[in-house]
């Protein structure tokens, strides 16, 4: 969705005096009614209670009913409610939080770097809107997985939930925590050793200043967030699961991550690295921040990886939108092409 149109919607609901997260309210609100899914969380049904009394006070005007009608026909499935979200909350989004949502094209890449095992464990720690769940989801079609999601952000959530119950499949079960993954409570550490896959772009580069449990990086002086989901996601997968995920630049390239890079060799198989250029959150966000995609494997007892992959993707020549095909991506599908990989195959 283009930003004239998104400014169009801001216009429309302002008439009512609705305006950021209650017009954001009101979209999803729609999307709920159109597909009414059945079980859904006490978080969601008091969202979609709260959408509801909005809605009533638009209801009876025909411009908004129309400007409902035309979001829910450019994208039925309600794929681009993440960039609904972004734009009605942009308030959120200026803070210091790191709050920079993934490309849909550039989620889908990572997710196609997982083999498709059936009744895999597929985990976002930091889900945001859900964008790699649903990329998992869609990438799984009609095999079984389990597909685990958590936010610290209760509205990211219930986010997640609606996207993923209008679009994943009766064969992925879903399950949604609220939870502060730098806080290790018993909820936290109950998927630890379980889970096959984790897809995520966690928050970057946030300063931790005291941190409880064990965490090999924060003791070797890494007081980051950066380091901590590293450590985090190596407790939660089980021997020989998989990372893809993106990090910032400088923990590939900085000297003063150089210990840390020495310590993810001792605890993870190295699949591929892939430097991606400035810009890449260009059409969700207008960071400047560089983000690397890294492919890990825990360590077991068996080598999996003889051939570790580092591409460096100079040029996106246009920026990476929500709807660019693959072949424009140049660099990035030479590199994949170079590890055999289709992002297109849902085989
Ligand atoms: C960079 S955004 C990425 C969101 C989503 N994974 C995506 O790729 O579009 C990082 C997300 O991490 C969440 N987050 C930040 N700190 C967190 C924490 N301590 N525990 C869990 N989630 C956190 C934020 O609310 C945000 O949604």
């Amino acid at each position: 969705m283009d930003i004239q149109k998104l400014k169009e919607i801001d216009k429309t609901f302002r008439q009512f005096g609705i305006e950021g997260e209650d017009t954001f309210k009101i979209i999803a609100t729609h999307y709920l009614n159109i597909h009414t899914p059945k079980k859904v969380s006490k978080e969601l049904r008091a969202f979609w209670n709260q959408g509801l009394e909005l809605l009533e006070l638009v209801n009876e005007d025909k411009i908004a009913r129309q400007t409902l009608e035309l979001i829910i026909t450019s994208d039925l499935y309600g794929e681009g409610l993440p960039i609904l979200y972004q734009y009605f909350l942009t308030k959120r989004f200026r803070d210091l939080s790191g709050k920079f949502f993934t490309p849909k094209s550039l989620a889908k890449i990572m997710t196609s770097m997982l083999p498709i095992k059936n009744g895999a464990v597929i985990y976002d720690p930091t889900c945001g809107g859900g964008t790699f769940l649903l990329e998992a989801s869609k990438r799984w079609t009609n095999k079984e997985c389990t597909l685990l999601g958590n936010d610290v952000d209760k509205l990211l959530v219930v986010l997640s939930e609606i996207i993923l119950l209008i679009n994943k499949q009766n064969a992925h079960s879903l399950n949604l925590t609220n939870l502060n993954i730098y806080n290790y409570s018993n909820e936290v550490t109950s998927l630890s050793g379980k889970v096959d896959f984790i897809l995520a772009n966690p928050p970057f580069s946030i300063s931790v200043e005291s941190f409880k449990t064990r965490s090999k990086l924060f003791e070797k002086g890494y007081r980051n967030s950066d380091a901590l989901f590293l450590d985090f996601c190596l407790q939660m997968l089980k021997p020989s699961g998989h990372l893809v995920c993106l990090l910032p630049h400088s923990i590939i390239v900085n000297k003063e991550f150089e210990k840390l890079r020495l310590v993810i060799e001792e605890d993870w198989e190295i699949a591929a690295v892939i430097v991606m250029p400035e810009g890449t959150f260009n059409s969700t966000s207008n960071t400047t921040t560089r983000a690397d995609i890294l492919h890990l494997r825990k360590r077991s007892n068996k080598k999996h990886v003889s051939k570790i992959l580092f591409g460096n993707v100079s040029n996106l020549s246009e920026t990476i939108s929500n709807n660019i095909e693959f072949e424009h991506l140049n660099d990035l599908s030479i590199i994949l092409e170079e590890l055999g990989i289709d992002v297109n195959s849902e085989k």
